[in-house]
């Protein structure tokens, strides 16, 4: 087996995934420019600092390593920011992974493991959606996304690469011996927020609206635990070694809760009170976004193991107290 490239690595979903790599033993060499990621948080590999789509290092770096699958993390992730620059989100989501392509084919990588979001299907109307589910992102970030993985398709069509795409759904809740977690300043994602509350650093957490048609009035989301979207990654890698064809899969659990129920899973794990305020509508928020969740069961046999909304929030509650001894680097 050779190495393994992962770009953005030293961020919140890639470092989680280096980790579960070492316990396996692979060969990691991580890529990133730190500008959002942690050097602290790389635990294991080497780590390269430099850009996704500087063709002249990735080059290099492909050769010089050996590397023979990708796992591709680095991108800007928060969906307000793709609005107000949109062009941002498409240079270093969709064009840095267009040029990491080509370098892939180029250097004849086999194997590609694409980080993508469940924003790619903007507002299902049923509010569940599968991965055969219209794609209309409502936001630059979804789209950014979406065209990536078209090219990633089409790109395979016509190379020996083959891919995985992992369209994430809401993913929180940190390593349990609490070594890493999610660290970006001023976090936009309710579990982060309410645990920040908790603990000190923020006096209320908002609740963007109260009037969607939804069982509470709240927005229904799949929350799914970091490190079983993190163990999904090596059963994609897994999948794709034994010889099985390019996917496009859902990485939820297939049941929503509201923010509302979210909120109520904080109180209890923290056995604090919230000061809980209500706001305005946040725009872009679809009132329901579940994953139809079968399809990665079965092809790449995933077994959640921690499907619990209150292990989530402990675990993120966890990390959030360490958070205060001392930022990350
Ligand atoms: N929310 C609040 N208060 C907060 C933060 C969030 O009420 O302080 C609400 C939001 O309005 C939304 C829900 O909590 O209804 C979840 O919001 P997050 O910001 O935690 O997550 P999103 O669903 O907006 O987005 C996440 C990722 C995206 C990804 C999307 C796919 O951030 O990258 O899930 O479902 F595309």
């Amino acid at each position: 087996m050779g190495t393994i490239l992962v770009t953005g690595g030293a961020g919140y979903i890639g470092s989680h995934v280096v980790l579960k790599l070492a316990e396996r033993g692979e060969d990691v060499v991580v890529l990133d420019n730190l500008s959002t990621g942690f050097r602290s948080a790389v635990l294991h590999g080497d780590l390269m600092i430099g850009d996704t789509a500087d063709r002249h290092l990735v080059s290099k770096l492909l050769e010089a390593r050996r590397v023979d699958a990708v796992m591709h993390f680095a991108a800007h992730i928060v969906v307000p920011e793709s609005v107000e620059q949109p062009l941002k989100y498409y240079r270093n989501n969709t064009c840095a992974t267009g040029s990491l392509l080509e370098c892939c084919i180029e250097s004849g990588v086999r194997h590609f493991v694409f980080s993508s979001t469940a924003a790619v299907y903007g507002i299902p109307a049923t509010g569940r959606a599968g991965e055969d589910a219209p794609t209309e992102p409502i936001n630059p970030y979804g789209t950014s996304k979406l065209v990536s993985e078209w090219m990633l398709r089409d790109a395979a069509r016509v190379s020996s690469l083959d891919y995985v795409a992992l369209r994430y759904f809401n993913v929180a809740g940190a390593d349990f011996a609490g070594r890493i977690g999610q660290s970006t300043p001023n976090a936009t994602h309710l579990v982060k927020v309410a645990c920040e509350h908790v603990v000190g650093k923020r006096d209320h957490v908002p609740v963007f609206g109260n009037d969607y048609d939804t069982p509470d009035g709240t927005c229904v989301r799949d929350y799914v635990h970091v490190e079983d979207l993190a163990a999904a990654h090596l059963d994609a890698l897994d999948y794709l070694r034994q010889g099985g064809g390019s996917a496009t899969l859902n990485c939820g659990y297939g049941r929503g809760f509201s923010v509302h129920e979210v909120l109520g899973a904080v109180r209890r794990v923290s056995g604090e009170t919230l000061n809980v305020v209500p706001a305005p509508r946040r725009p872009g928020d679809p009132p329901q976004l579940v994953a139809v969740a079968e399809r990665i069961r079965d092809l790449l046999g995933w077994t959640p193991r921690h499907d619990d909304l209150e292990e989530i929030v402990s675990s993120a509650l966890a990390w959030e107290r360490r958070l205060l001894s001392g930022p990350m680097t």
